[in-house]
């Protein structure tokens, strides 16, 4: 059965004071026998105390980004083989806020995905449409094109290491969610196209996150729908109450 997984997109917030009074705010609260794996990603500086705080709760630790390459001369950029040596396993790649004010395109995510598998991360690869792709009835077109430029070139062997997390860029930071039907439909869709391009069973067993202004008050429709396996929360994450009753709502 594939795996419900809740994942916090910390973004460019929270100083180390700040991370881990919420880390201990949310091992408090947060129960092991909850239903979903539960992950967090703080800012870089502060992924190794993270890692430190939450070492006995279950609660796993994600980079943010990372450099395709090995290592060299990146000034600034941070690599897998540093973020594996502090105990961080899983990266989110491809958000779109990395694609529009960073310049990542679908060639470049392809080479960190690879960078990532090399060193047997998880990756949480997002991706998702614009307004206007959806206004012109072009997001299952665009969905798909940024699936198979970033990812598609994987091995079988490697999807057991992918989460995805579709994120529909008009509904981040915006307050408007796609509705529990468009989520559905558009992760049906994913998962055919990969049953397409690969095979049913890894297209049944890849978890599908679901992101853009998840709250409280709509994680529970959104998530009950039947290919959504969990979220991706910027936003709501920031806050230990709103994080939790959203990782309870699954
Ligand atoms: P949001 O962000 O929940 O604040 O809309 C989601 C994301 O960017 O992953």
């Amino acid at each position: 059965m594939r795996k419900k997984i809740v994942a916090g997109n910390w973004k460019m917030n929270k100083n180390l004071a700040e991370t881990k009074t919420l880390l201990s705010e949310l091992k408090t609260k947060l129960k092991a026998s909850s239903e979903a794996e539960i992950i967090v990603a703080p800012t870089f500086t502060n992924l190794y105390s993270a890692t430190e705080v939450l070492k006995p709760s279950g609660i796993t630790v994600a980079a943010q980004n990372m450099h395709e390459a090995e290592n060299g001369a990146y000034t600034g950029e941070i690599s897998a083989d540093m973020l594996k040596s502090i105990g961080v396993e899983t990266v989110i790649l491809g958000h779109s806020e990395r694609r529009a004010y960073f310049g990542e395109t679908d060639q470049l995510l392809a080479k960190k995905v690879n960078t990532a598998l090399q060193h047997e991360m998880t990756i949480i690869f997002c991706f998702g449409e614009e307004l206007q792709d959806r206004k012109s009835d072009n997001h299952f077109s665009v969905v798909e094109q940024q699936l198979k430029n970033g990812l598609f070139h994987i091995n079988k062997a490697d999807w057991k290491n992918v989460v995805l997390a579709y994120e529909p860029v008009w509904a981040i930071g915006t307050g408007e969610t796609a509705s529990p039907e468009q989520a559905q439909e558009m992760h049906a869709f994913i998962r055919k196209t990969i049953a397409n391009a690969f095979d049913q069973e890894i297209a049944d067993e890849v978890s599908i996150l679901y992101g853009g202004s998840v709250k409280p008050n709509n994680a529970q429709e959104i998530f009950a729908k039947m290919d959504v396996d969990g979220g991706l929360i910027g936003g709501a994450s920031l806050d230990a109450e709103n994080f939790t009753a959203i990782v309870n709502a699954i």
